[in-house]
C-alpha cells in the first residue's frame, strides 16, 4: 500500500478540516443493531441462546422476522468510519449517505469476513495450504478480491495467519497449519491477490491480516483462552506470517482476543506502536476484533468501559470493532488531556490513507451491472478456480493396495450423510455462498457416470443405521464412507476435547470394514483429527477438508483417477486428542521421545505425529537420490534428484528442511525452509534445486534480535518432515 504525495497532501488537508467529533468517528466501526421481532435487546437475545432459555429454532423464527439498522443518522452526522455489509446495493445505500449526506463526504470503508473466498467459496485454509501452491493461494484471493468489490466490501477480514498446532482449538480451519515458512508465503501469496492488482478499483481490496498475535496458542487449545510464551517463541513462530504480510504491504491488521504474557493484545503498545507499527512498518491501521476493546474489562485490566478505550488508543489501536467505546468516551479523554490529539490524528491519517489508496473517494459505488452480473450467476473461470483449488488441496493420506483409483466398472456404494449434503462443504466462515454453485460428493460423483448408490446411514450427528449399512455392504464392489465434522465443529468458539471422528462413525467405519469389502475412506472435516485408529483399521485414507463449493467435483475426480491427488499436510495429526499439541518442528527436548521409558513421551499413546506435517501420498511414487550441498559466498546451494517411479504422471512437493545442531538457545528438530511443485511423466527424473539463503539459518532469540551463529547445520529434502535424505554442513559467518 502506498501513496503518492498528492494522495498524502489530501489526506493532510481533510484531517486539518475535520472536527473532534469527525476524527473519533472515522475510529469507529459501527456494527449493524438487529431490530424488530423480539422484546428484549438483542444482547440478551443471544445470552439467552447461549445459556439455553430459547432453542435455535427459536431463535432463527426471531431473526427471520428482524431487521439490521445500519444507524444511518450516525453515518450522515460523519460519527461512523466502517460498517460491515455484504449486500451491494445495502452498501451503496449507506456510501450515499456518507459521500453526499455528511459535512465532508468521507466514504465507509465496507468491511466482511471473505476467508476463503466470497460466492466463489475455495477450499478452506488449513486445506488451501496442502497445496503448497503460492500461485493458487494468489489466484484465490484476487478471484476473492474482485467478488468482494462486487459486493460492495473493500476491506477483507483476511487473511488469517494465526500458526496453530493445537487441533483442539477450531479455528485452525481458518488459518495455513502449524509452520511459520509456510504460513508467511501463504502470508504474502494472500497480500499480493488482495491488494496487487491496482489497475482497477474493482480488483482490489484492503487485506486485514490477524489475529496480532499468538491466538493460535490459546492455553489447551480453548478458544479465546490466555496465551504465555517466551519472546524468542513468539519471534520465530507466531510474527513471522505478519512480518511477511507487512513486507508486502498488508494495508491493515486485526488485533487478537487473547492476552499475551499477561496484556490483551487489543491494549498491548509493545505489540501494536513497538513491533507492528514500529518494527515492522504496518502502512495502514489496525483494528480491535469484535467487541474486545469492552473485553479488556472482563480480562480485568481495565476497570471500566472508559479506562479500556484509553488503554487502547494510547497503545496505537486505530479502530474499534463494533463497542461505540471510543465514540463515546475519546472526546472526552483528549479534552482532558488523557489522550493527546497525535493519537487521535495518527489513527485517522491512517485510516484515511486506506480509504484513499482503496480509490474509495474517487468511487465508493458499485455499478448496477455488475450487481446483475452476479445474480445471473458465476463466471466459467471462477468455477474453474473453485475445481483446481479444490483439486489440489486434498491429501491421500494412505492408499494400501492401491486400491484407489476407482475404475468406473465398480459398483461404488456411496455411505455417510456428509456425502448427500452440499451445504457442509464450504467449512466454517463462509457465507456467501449459493446452494445452486453447490456440488456435494454424491452429487459430484453421480455426475461422472459412476455406478454409485447412496446409503445415507449416518453421520457425524445422530445415531447410525446399521440395517442401511447392511445392505450397502451387500450391493458393493467398493464402499466409500465419507465421515468427518460438520462445518459448525471448526471455526470460531469450535473447540473441543475430544478430536477422534463424531459420533458413532468410527464404529460405522469398524461395521463396513467387517463386510470384507474394500472400503475407502473420505474424510471432510475442518481440523487435524485423532486418526490412530483410522491409521491401523482403515487401508485407504483421502483427507478432502471442506473443499469449498466444487468439493464434490474435486472428490469425485480424484476417486476415479481424473486427477491425481498431490496435497502435503499442512498440519500433523495426532494419534489420540490427549497428543495435542503435536507438531513437527518442535523444540529439541533433552530425551527424545524413544521406546524407552524415562524419554519425553506418553505411557498409552505414541510421542509422535500418526501422519506428520508435509506427509501426502500420490497414485504414482516418488524416489529422490543424491542430495547436495554447496556453500557460496550468502547462500547454499542444494540440489536432489527426484523420479517419477510410477506408472502414472504426478506432481511432488519437495520440501527442504534444516536443523541447527548446537546453538545458544534450544532450535527445533526440524525447520522448514524451502518447497517447489514438480510433475513428472511416468519414468521422468529431474535435478531440483534450492538457493537457500545462508542468512535464512539464523532465529531470533529471547531480546527479539535475529542472530546467525556459526556451526554445523543439518540439510534434509523429501517428500514429508520425517521421510528425508540427509546432508551436513559446517558454516561461519
Ligand atoms: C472474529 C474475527 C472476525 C470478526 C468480524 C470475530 O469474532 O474473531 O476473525 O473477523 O469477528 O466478524
Amino acid at each position: 500500500m502506498k501513496l503518492t504525495q498528492e494522495q498524502k497532501k489530501f489526506v493532510e488537508d481533510l484531517l486539518s478540516r475535520m472536527t473532534l467529533d469527525e476524527k473519533i468517528g472515522q475510529m469507529n466501526q459501527e456494527s449493524p443493531s438487529i431490530v424488530g421481532g423480539f422484546d428484549v435487546p438483542f444482547s440478551e437475545l443471544i445470552e439467552m441462546l447461549t445459556d439455553g432459555r430459547i432453542s435455535q429454532e427459536e431463535f432463527g423464527r426471531l431473526m427471520a422476522t428482524a431487521k439490521q439498522d445500519f444507524h444511518e443518522d450516525d453515518i450522515r452526522a460523519g460519527l461512523v468510519s466502517s460498517v460491515m455489509c455484504n449486500d451491494p446495493r445495502q452498501n451503496n445505500a449507506l456510501q450515499k449517505i456518507a459521500v453526499e449526506e455528511s459535512r465532508l463526504g468521507i466514504p465507509l470503508i465496507v468491511g466482511f469476513d471473505v476467508i476463503h473466498g466470497f460466492r466463489s467459496v475455495f477450499p478452506i485454509a488449513i486445506a488451501e495450504a496442502c497445496s503448497f501452491d503460492d500461485a493458487l493461494f494468489e489466484d484465490t484471493a484476487r478471484m476473492a478480491a474482485k467478488e468482494s468489490r462486487a459486493h460492495g466490501i473493500n476491506w477483507n477480514f483476511a487473511p488469517m495467519i494465526d500458526a496453530a498446532r493445537d487441533a483442539r482449538w477450531g479455528r485452525v480451519s481458518e488459518g495455513p497449519g502449524e509452520d511459520p515458512l509456510l504460513g508467511s508465503r501463504f502470508a504474502r501469496a494472500k497480500i499480493r491477490g488482495l491488494q496487487n492488482d491496482t489497475s482497477s478499483l474493482k480488483n482490489y481490496v484492503a487485506a486485514c491480516t490477524k489475529h496480532y498475535v499468538a491466538y493460535g496458542a490459546c492455553e489447551g487449545g480453548r478458544d479465546y483462552n490466555t496465551t504465555s510464551m517466551s519472546d524468542s517463541q513468539l519471534y520465530n513462530v507466531y510474527l513471522p506470517a505478519f512480518r511477511a504480510a507487512m513486507e508486502e504491504g498488508a494495508a491493515t491488521v486485526m488485533a487478537a482476543f487473547n492476552d499475551l504474557n499477561g496484556i490483551p493484545c487489543t491494549v498491548n503498545e509493545w505489540l501494536l506502536r513497538g513491533i507492528l507499527k514500529g518494527e515492522m512498518g504496518l502502512e495502514g491501521f489496525v483494528v480491535s476484533d469484535a467487541n474486545a476493546i469492552r473485553e479488556c474489562v472482563n480480562h480485568g485490566i481495565a476497570a471500566d468501559d472508559r479506562d479500556a478505550g484509553i488503554q487502547a488508543a494510547l497503545a496505537g489501536m486505530d479502530m474499534d470493532m463494533g463497542t461505540h467505546i471510543y465514540k463515546d468516551y475519546l472526546k472526552e479523554a483528549v479534552q482532558k488531556g488523557v489522550v493527546p490529539m497525535k493519537v487521535i490524528d495518527e489513527a485517522v491519517r491512517r485510516i484515511l490513507s486506506v480509504k484513499v489508496w482503496l480509490g474509495l473517494f474517487e468511487n465508493p459505488y458499485v455499478p448496477e451491472a455488475d450487481i446483475e452480473a452476479y445474480e445471473k450467476g458465476l463466471p466459467a473461470e471462477h468455477i474453474a478456480l473453485c475445481k483446481k483449488a479444490a483439486g489440489e488441496s486434498m491429501v491421500l493420506l494412505k492408499n494400501e493396495g492401491g486400491v484407489l483409483p476407482l475404475s468406473r466398472k465398480q459398483k461404488i456404494s456411496l455411505v455417510g450423510t456428509l456425502a448427500d449434503n452440499a451445504e457442509e462443504v464450504c467449512g466454517a466462515w463462509a457465507m456467501a455462498w449459493k446452494k445452486e454453485d453447490c456440488v456435494s460428493i454424491r452429487a459430484g460423483l453421480e455426475a461422472t457416470g459412476a455406478d454409485v448408490s447412496y446409503y445415507p446411514c449416518g453421520g457425524p450427528e445422530g445415531e447410525i443405521d446399521f440395517d442401511e449399512a447392511d445392505r450397502a455392504c451387500a450391493d458393493a464392489d467398493v464402499i466409500v464412507a465419507v465421515v468427518g465434522e460438520t462445518d459448525a465443529m471448526s471455526g470460531e468458539a469450535s473447540s473441543k476435547t475430544d478430536i477422534t471422528l463424531p459420533g458413532g462413525q468410527r464404529e460405522l467405519l469398524s461395521y463396513l470394514l467387517n463386510s470384507g469389502k474394500p472400503v475407502v475412506t473420505v474424510l471432510m472435516n475442518g481440523r487435524p483429527l485423532a486418526l490412530g485408529w483410522e491409521a491401523e483399521a482403515l487401508p485407504v485414507i483421502l483427507e478432502a477438508w471442506h473443499l469449498g463449493i466444487r468439493m464434490g467435483d474435486a472428490v469425485a475426480a480424484a476417486l476415479l483417477g481424473d486427477i491425481t491427488p498431490s496435497g502435503k499436510l499442512s498440519s500433523s495429526f495426532p494419534a489420540v486428542s490427549g497428543q495435542c499439541p503435536v507438531y513437527y518442528n518442535h523444540p529439541s527436548t533433552g530425551r527424545p521421545g524413544s521406546k524407552s521409558k524415562f524419554t519425553s513421551r506418553y505411557l498409552d499413546a505414541p510421542w509422535e505425529a500418526v501422519f506428520p506435517f508435509g506427509h501426502g501420498l500420490s497414485y504414482t511414487s516418488f524416489a529422490y537420490r543424491d542430495l547436495s550441498v554447496r556453500e557460496t559466498e550468502d547462500n547454499l546451494e542444494i540440489s536432489v534428484y527426484l523420479k517419477n517411479t510410477g506408472e502414472r504422471e504426478g506432481t511432488e512437493i519437495v520440501q527442504l528442511y534444516t536443523r541447527d545442531v548446537a546453538a545458544s538457545l534450544v532450535r527445533p528438530v526440524k525447520e522448514l525452509k524451502d518447497y517447489c511443485r514438480v510433475s513428472l511423466t511416468p519414468g521422468e527424473e529431474r535435478e531440483v534445486r534450492f538457493t537457500l539463503p545462508k542468512k535464512s539459518l539464523g532465529f531470533y532469540n529471547n531480546d527479539g534480535c535475529y542472530c546467525v551463529e556459526d556451526g554445523e547445520f543439518r540439510v534434509f529434502v523429501g517428500g514429508s518432515s520425517k521421510d528425508t535424505l540427509e546432508q551436513s554442513v559446517t558454516l561461519s559467518f
